[in-house]
């Protein structure tokens, strides 16, 4: 683990920096214009959705999630108010928001490189590029926040064994909880070449939790739980895309 030193101050000091330093992007400085007008609509809707936002700069509505809550998450509900669990959950909370924001770094990188290839710069550079600079800061903040919980003695060894447990047989794909969000989620890995390498992937992704919750597993590269659960999803997108095509 990293010799990094980490309290409450210098969290809230990265966070107001944050703020500052990356206002809201202003919608009026997104360049949608294309140098290709023709791009081959996708046979998937998704492809659709992306092509018909970019061209138009509308963003169509988005679905709200409004199936049942898990009986998981019913039974954290239930206990998360005892201060024990309180704490575990922070910290798992705080370990996912590493991961997603890690993904988004990764993913947006790629976006990126991907418009560059096609010469779409104007798009690359004002709508992609300007997001992607945040999401490094966004990661610290959970990042330094996990940290500062496991420096701070905030949890009893029993506390980290419970959450290595939760992790490990709850780890889920942020926002993927439905067998098609899975797959859909497989679509962005295999579509953004992750999948090629996918354990390296993998592995800067989790790395936060590697360190704060397998420290005592010298040298494990990457909990199989996180490498699972991404490579299933690629393999159900696969699947899936070889059904579509038959
Ligand atoms: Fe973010």
């Amino acid at each position: 683990m990293s010799g990094l030193k980490v309290d409450a101050i210098r969290i809230r000091d990265h966070v107001q920096r944050l703020g500052e330093r990356y206002p809201p992007i202003d919608l009026a400085s997104a360049d949608y214009s294309l140098n290709n007008g023709a791009y081959p609509q996708g046979a998937d809707a998704n492809i659709d959705t992306t092509t018909t936002t970019t061209t138009t700069g509308e963003v169509p509505p988005a679905t709200p999630d409004l199936g049942p809550v898990p009986v998981r998450v019913r039974i954290l509900g239930a206990v998360a108010h005892l201060p024990f669990v309180h704490e575990v959950i922070r910290l798992l909370y705080y370990l996912t928001g590493a991961a997603t924001e890690k993904a988004a770094m990764i993913a947006y990188q790629s976006m990126s490189d991907g418009l560059k290839e096609m010469g779409e710069t104007a798009v690359q550079r004002t709508i992609v590029d300007a997001i992607k600079v945040q999401e490094p800061g966004h990661f610290a903040f959970y990042r330094l926040s996990a940290l500062e919980m496991v420096q701070a003695g905030a949890l009893a060894s029993w506390q980290l064994y419970l959450a290595r447990v939760l992790r490990s047989r709850r780890f889920s794909l942020v926002g993927a909880k439905t067998e098609e969000q899975r797959t859909d989620y497989g679509g962005v890995i295999v579509n953004l070449g992750l999948d090629a390498e996918i354990e390296r992937s993998v592995r800067d992704i989790v790395r936060v939790e590697t360190q704060l919750l397998w420290a005592h597993r010298n040298g494990l590269n990457v909990p199989s739980y996180a490498l699972k659960a991404f490579r299933e999803a690629a393999d159900q997108y696969r699947g899936r895309t070889q059904l579509q095509a038959a």
